[in-house]
């Protein structure tokens, strides 16, 4: 059901459509794959899209309207400045370029995508507050900011978001960011939801998830080819967690998107949940995500089974272990 997106107006589904995968994050995109995709999560209900102007340098942006442009006034949009943007000129020239891809002479949220401490953060929410007075968006708010970098955006004044990644497979931001986030009133946009699809219920084993997407903290530095994290990793704890995952669509005859996702849409500092999807039937997969609710005994076992994870992970929610978060 729709429901007001925290202290703005806009009302908007509980699952949020992510479009980073259309501009071809996790390798070869057909277009029309793309636009199918984009065109089936609205047809199942969803009317609020993700997107940012890093995704296939404001591809992602255009593909968004091409496919949906015609529906634009009931489309709750969110978008994102590039942390290399974070100047206040180029804040504005960036929004301008996104209204331009978008297709929009506005956007509903926009989010600065990464902190840049090169730029007093000052700077940059003035920019995005000339931008709310002049109409070009409606709210603002940020993205991957933690703990401290939080406490800094809220002595600013008004934030309407903070995007962050949460999902069963990292719950690092519930250790410090996501209790400031709940008791300022400023709802959490989830991302990686699915863990890039490892909770799409496809691998069995960690070790057969792409070399690609196998980037995260939680796998081990030493075994694989694209991390660029130096840390150890917490594999046997996340094979352990899949293990179980598992065993619970067997006991509960769920699925376990469903089991992912219905444990986020029950954490009640998440405003939105994004998922992203390569094509039309994955699109309409997420129909029966949107009204998902999990019994208490269901999400209790669910936490309990990420507990060791979250706890050998600890508190950096940088996923990749970039260090751009504090
Ligand atoms: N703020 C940030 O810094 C940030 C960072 C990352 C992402 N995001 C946002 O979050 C969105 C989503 O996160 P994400 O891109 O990391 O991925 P995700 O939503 O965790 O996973 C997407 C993958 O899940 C799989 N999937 C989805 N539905 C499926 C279904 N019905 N059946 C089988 N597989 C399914 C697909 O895998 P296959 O490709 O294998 O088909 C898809 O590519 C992005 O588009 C973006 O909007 C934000």
């Amino acid at each position: 059901m729709n429901a007001t997106f925290g202290k703005t107006d806009l009302v908007t589904s509980p699952i949020v459509y992510g479009c980073m995968g259309g501009a071809g994050a996790f390798g070869a995109q057909e277009e029309k794959d793309s636009i199918e995709a984009l065109r089936e999560a609205f047809n199942v209900g969803i009317n609020f899209f993700d997107t940012a102007e890093a995704y296939g340098a404001g591809y992602s942006e255009q593909l968004l309207s091409q496919a949906l442009g015609d529906k634009r006034s009931e489309l709750v949009i969110s978008s994102k400045v590039a942390r290399e943007n974070l100047a206040p000129d180029d804040i504005i020239t960036a929004c301008e370029r996104s209204l331009k891809n978008l297709g929009s002479d506005y956007i509903d949220l926009y989010m600065l995508h990464w902190p840049n401490r090169d730029v007093p953060l000052a700077d940059s929410i003035g920019a995005l507050k000339k931008l709310k007075e002049d109409g070009k968006i409606r709210y603002y708010g940020v993205s991957n900011f933690g703990s401290l970098d939080i406490d800094d955006a809220l002595a600013l004044g008004e934030i309407s978001v903070n995007q962050l990644p949460y999902h069963l497979f990292f719950r690092a931001i519930e250790l410090e960011v996501l209790p400031k986030c709940e008791a300022a009133g400023v709802p959490i946009m989830c991302y990686s939801s699915l863990m890039q699809g490892l909770l799409a219920g496809k691998y069995k084993s960690l070790q057969d998830f792409p070399v690609s997407r196998a980037r995260t903290r939680m796998f081990d530095y030493r075994k694989w080819a694209e991390v660029t994290h130096k840390e150890e990793g917490a594999e046997e704890a996340g094979q352990e967690l899949l293990d179980a995952l598992w065993k619970m669509t067997e006991d509960t005859g769920l699925s376990m998107e469903e089991l992912a996702i219905g444990w986020l849409k029950a954490q009640s500092a998440v405003g939105g949940v994004i998922v992203g999807t390569r094509n039309g039937q994955q699109s309409r997969d997420l129909k029966k995500l949107l009204d998902i609710k999990l019994d208490e005994s269901v999400l209790n076992a669910l936490t309990a089974a990420s507990d060791r994870l979250k706890t050998e992970l600890g508190a950096d929610i940088d996923m990749w272990g970039k260090g751009r978060t504090r």
